[in-house]
């Protein structure tokens, strides 16, 4: 299996989304999620694809983890380790995108190298959230603490 990427942003408690939206709007990290990910294999849930759907803008190349079909050049896949097969043929670096349950399975995985987190330096409220993470990437390679949209938050960037 090829070596991916995990990103997300998540609070102080580990929360991801609300609602099926994200709990915050912080320009500054859609940016860098756009701009991390632009060029490259995205992999995701069909919540998300469906909330995001120009992700196959910028170059980026979608993988959906889903049951359901989707038309092409939507590629999906019915399980995670199907959609990293399939992103393993693909050009670019690989990054699960969420949500709960693809950040869950995707982090136990060997292949998960490395975890650019956003931490929002707040508790919210929310219905999913990011799995523990601090046991599995234990080294911390680049750190930013940076605020906007009325929010403190942290960009981590994390290795196994
Ligand atoms: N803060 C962040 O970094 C971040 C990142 C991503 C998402 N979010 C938030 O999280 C929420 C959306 O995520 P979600 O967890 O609700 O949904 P999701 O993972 O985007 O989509 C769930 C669907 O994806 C498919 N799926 C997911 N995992 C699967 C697996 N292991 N095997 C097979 N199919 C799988 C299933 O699709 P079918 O029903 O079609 O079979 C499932 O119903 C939103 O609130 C969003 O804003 C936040």
């Amino acid at each position: 299996m090829r070596p991916f990427n995990l990103i997300a942003a998540c609070s102080e408690n580990r929360v991801i989304g609300r609602d099926g939206r994200l709990p915050w709007r912080i320009a500054e990290d859609r940016d860098f999620f756009m701009q991390k990910t632009a060029g490259q294999v995205v992999v995701m849930g069909r919540i998300c694809y469906e909330a995001w759907s120009s992700a196959g803008e910028d170059g980026r190349r979608p993988v959906v983890v889903t049951s359901h079909a989707f038309p092409p050049p939507i590629r999906v896949a019915g399980s995670l380790t199907a959609a990293l097969e399939l992103a393993a043929g693909l050009p670019g670096e690989i990054f699960i995108c969420g949500g709960q349950r693809i950040f869950e399975e995707a982090i136990a995985m060997p292949g998960a190298a490395r975890l650019y987190l956003t931490v929002v330096h707040a508790v919210v409220s929310g219905d999913r959230t990011f799995p523990e993470w601090t046991d599995i990437f234990t080294r911390e390679v680049a750190r930013r603490e940076s605020s906007g949209d009325g929010a403190r938050y942290t960009f981590l960037t994390l290795e196994r």
